[in-house]
């Protein structure tokens, strides 16, 4: 009796529900590529906390963080595919679905993470989340990491260091550009695979946020970092037409109020998790981060900045000047 009893039970509630027209919840697997403490990390469970608390019974959001569910080079495919019904990655990894995104990887373009916020809402900004609804996603959101740094297993002061080195990169032909302009080559993986390609010197550097960097203990297979601040790591939520189109307009609205305002949150304490993750390597001493002077810097500038010039038909050079303009 005391076994068959909770079934009993189960299935007399799951044949009442049956009959009384309740429907399961719909759940949102949100999936990405980095840990829980970041501020992708963060974005992510406070949505999945706020659905809980107001879409109780419409919505359930399952997060996977850490790569554990789709790597960077399966994600666009799995969205589509409704595996998942939503992820984060970064605008480099866009590659294939437009060529538009690539502004934001071009070196030396935004000064600061106010300037791509200021891009990322003008019209021209918002325009882009919906610049590739034809290849059947919908972005609906930008979400904050934070600027690049350079790191390496040697000191990297002036773009000449880099010479010769190889550098995993996101696959992004600017990326590669970019380093292929200092005489560096660009390997493109996946980022669940930089910490071993670092540490068994497959590539000698890579580039990243601090977060990223001090989350995924690259400083602990890197002797230095510049902090070059030479471009930007950020997000854009995206899901699939398909799905979008499937909810109604009353889900619609509530789930974009949750995203906004696990954004919002989010986006407010990725400047402080870059801080303290920089200070976490510093405090480290594992590798030692080089500060740059202002004429190495705009040594740096100067060997990147024709990249720009060979990505300006792809992304329109309006749109570079619109961006441009952010920096106050
Ligand atoms: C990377 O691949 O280096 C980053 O895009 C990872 C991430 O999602 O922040």
């Amino acid at each position: 009796f005391r076994t068959f009893f909770p079934v009993f039970v189960c299935y007399c509630l799951l044949f009442a529900a049956a009959n009384i027209g309740w429907a399961a919840p719909t759940v949102i697997r949100f999936t990405h590529v980095v840990g829980n403490d970041t501020p992708k990390g963060q974005a992510a469970l406070k949505f999945k906390d706020i659905v809980a608390e107001r879409m109780w019974g419409r919505f359930v959001v399952e997060v996977y963080p850490n790569s554990t569910l789709f790597d960077d080079d399966q994600v666009f495919e799995a969205v589509l595919l409704d595996d998942v019904q939503m992820a984060a990655p970064s605008m480099s990894k866009f590659s294939l679905i437009t060529k538009k995104l690539r502004v934001f990887d071009l070196p030396f373009l935004f000064q600061d993470m106010t300037a791509v916020e200021l891009f990322q809402n003008s019209v021209e900004g918002q325009d882009l989340l919906t610049s590739f609804s034809d290849r059947g996603l919908i972005g609906l959101g930008y979400l904050h990491n934070g600027m690049k740094q350079l790191s390496a297993n040697r000191q990297l002061s002036v773009p000449q260091d880099a010479a010769g080195l190889k550098f995993r990169v996101q696959p992004s032909d600017v990326l590669k550009a970019q380093f292929t302009a200092i005489g560096a080559e660009a390997v493109p993986k996946p980022f669940s695979q930089v910490y071993s390609l670092l540490s068994n010197g497959v590539v000698d550097g890579q580039e990243n946020t601090w977060s990223n960097i001090y989350s995924k203990k690259f400083h602990t297979v890197q002797t230095h970092i510049t902090e070059s601040n030479h471009g930007v790591i950020d997000y854009m939520v995206v899901t699939s037409r398909n799905f979008w189109e499937s909810l109604s307009p009353e889900d619609q609205r509530d789930l974009r109020t949750a995203l906004n305002e696990a954004i919002a949150f989010a986006n407010s304490l990725a400047d402080k998790n870059q801080q303290d993750s920089r200070q976490h390597v510093i405090d480290s001493g594992e590798a030692t981060v080089v500060q740059l002077s202002k004429d190495e810097r705009a040594m740096w500038v100067e060997a990147m900045r024709p990249v720009w010039r060979q990505f300006e038909a792809d992304i329109g050079k309006e749109l570079i000047d619109k961006a441009v303009s952010a920096n106050q």
